[in-house]
């Protein structure tokens, strides 16, 4: 019998020396790590936690730890034999665990001839390349809108990419995106629409996914209903499902493969949105960006090494902070989407709750990941960040040069993005609270009090991410960092984070539902579903 490859013996987290190591350093130093006093201290703390990756520079020199933290858990890294599995990952090893799988996102984004799986990886994207310039020729094609229809992974990056490159963008296409079941999602975009002049794209990667086939069904009975005739044309499926998809009735499919995560999913044919939006050149350059960020995770040593960092201090909060949500504000308005699409990276891949061996873990997973673009956030949830109980670490996304015409715009939303990370970290002592006047304040309340409510107690970490210009080549390095992130953590928990089974109950129970909903049968029902069912019947 062979030997379990080097990444499956690695031992879980929380049975390494590093470990017990990081107790000791968080009781000691870790849990009272003051950033006004560390900063004070050490005038070199910007350079000495600043990480330089492609396309992306991270000052994480405003998070709760040290460079004794970083050292311990940079052996905790190596303990838990992070390179091992992220090898693994790369060379295509089924580290899928539970489904048998590899997990080769990265083959993707791999330059042509390099990397596993490339040949079937570049027949697909020269084909959809060459269709997407086809549908881009708009004089010949006539198609004016794209409407995607699809869920999750074969949703959110899509979703995501396409405003978020508008500035790269054709001008003559308009892209809608149908993901809810709810038919309050579909009815608007198909008012406006024109058989004759839409695509829509059926992006599933089963192509058994309830909410997309019954939007695809209501589609194409739209379609007909109004004029359109050519279905073959103004129908495309992107899936790993092809006879599905030729069963339904659809003849131009984008193929991709079991190897491919549906949130790992964008530079798939999943991408078809992105790249119809953008080209066949800027999606190479997406690609690429993506490919430059796994080869810096492939090889930079983990000191220097961004995705593995931030990864390590994900394990760090959650784990000995305790710290249990990650705020994501992104100062771009472009990246509006990020969060929710980093929801689904993040909380669906690391979301867990035993380890590889099946075993119950007895430390936290996934954090809550939310969050708005700024300066939004600012007005509506920021206050939390400052003077809640609860310390939140908070992602700020800082793009250098706009691509719009308004400098003074944008001068003031770096300056806010700014101000927020400073005002975290700094805070207001009640000593200078009192010494202010603040014409908004009560001049009968006792002005101790007032101070009081005034004080911001600071000392909350953030991390802030700066790009340079938001263009497709740096988009695909930060979402690739992104994953790479969650890899790291997840190796870490010793979890699958590849697997998506806490979804299937949900199904399985809507599947026993729909018909009760229809039939009034409330038998063998818990006694609060029932009275739910009844009341929404109406009986
Ligand atoms: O929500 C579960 C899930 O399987 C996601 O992982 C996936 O991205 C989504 O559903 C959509 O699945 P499909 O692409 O197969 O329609």
């Amino acid at each position: 019998m062979s030997a379990a490859p080097d990444w499956q013996g690695a031992p879980r987290c929380d049975r390494t020396v590093a470990w017990t190591a990081l107790r000791g350093h968080y009781e000691a130093h870790g849990r009272e790590l003051d950033l006004r006093e560390a900063f004070a201290r050490d005038p070199q703390r910007f350079e000495a936690f600043g990480v330089e990756a492609p396309e992306v520079f991270a000052d994480l020199s405003k998070n709760l730890w040290d460079v004794a933290t970083r050292r311990l858990l940079l052996e905790l890294a190596r303990e838990c034999r992070l390179e091992a599995r992220r090898d693994a990952m790369f060379a295509g090893e089924p580290i899928n665990t539970t489904e048998g799988r590899a997990v080769l996102h990265t083959a993707l984004r791999a330059p042509g001839g390099s990397g596993p799986q490339s040949p079937e990886v570049q027949e697909v994207l020269v084909r959809l390349l060459a269709f997407v310039e086809q549908v881009r020729d708009t004089a010949a094609s006539g198609i004016r809108d794209v409407v995607n229809i699809g869920i999750g992974g074969s949703d959110l990056g899509p979703q995501m990419v396409v405003p978020a490159l508008d500035a790269f963008a054709h001008r003559d296409l308009r892209f809608h995106f149908v993901s809810n079941v709810d038919g309050h999602d579909i009815t608007p975009v198909l008012r406006g629409l024109d058989p004759r002049r839409t695509l829509f794209i059926i992006a599933s990667k089963t192509f058994t996914t309830q909410e997309t086939m019954a939007n695809a069904e209501v589609a194409k009975a739209w379609f007909l209903a109004n004029g359109g005739t050519d279905t073959g044309k103004h129908f495309v499926a992107t899936t790993t499902n092809v006879a599905a998809a030729a069963a339904w009735g659809i003849s131009t499919t984008f193929g991709f493969w079991d190897w491919v995560g549906g949130r790992y999913s964008l530079w798939s044919a999943i991408g078809l949105p992105i790249a119809l939006a953008i080209g066949a050149e800027h999606f190479r350059e997406l690609l690429a960006g993506a490919h430059a960020m796994d080869t810096h995770f492939r090889e930079a040593p983990l000191e220097h090494n961004l995705p593995a960092q931030l990864g390590l201090l994900d394990v760090w909060y959650r784990n000995f902070h305790h710290f249990s949500s990650r705020s994501v504000a992104p100062y771009h308005q472009g990246l509006k989407r990020l969060p929710a699409y980093l929801q689904q990276l993040e909380m669906e891949s690391n979301g867990k709750r035993v380890d590889l061996d099946g075993e119950p873990l007895p430390f936290a997973t996934s954090p809550v990941v939310w969050g708005e673009p700024g300066t939004n956030g600012q007005h509506a949830y920021f206050q939390m960040l400052h003077q809640g109980t609860d310390v939140i670490p908070v992602e700020f996304i800082a793009v250098r040069h706009p691509t719009h015409e308004h400098p003074s715009l944008h001068t003031k939303l770096l300056a806010n993005c700014l101000a927020q990370s400073q005002a975290l970290m700094l805070g207001k002592s009640t000593e200078a609270a009192l010494g202010e006047k603040a014409p908004t304040a009560s001049a009968t309340l006792d002005r101790e009090v007032l101070a009081r409510h005034r004080t911001f107690p600071g000392n909350r970490p953030s991390t802030t991410l700066l790009l340079e210009r938001l263009t497709p080549r740096a988009l695909g390095a930060l979402v690739a960092m992104y994953e790479h992130r969650v890899f790291t953590s997840g190796a870490l928990w010793r979890i699958n984070s590849f697997d998506q089974w806490g979804v299937e109950l949900g199904k399985a129970l809507c599947n026993d539902l729909l018909p009760r909903l229809a039939s009034g049968d409330v038998e063998g029902l818990d006694a609060s579903t029932a009275g739910l069912m009844r009341r929404l019947r109406g009986a």
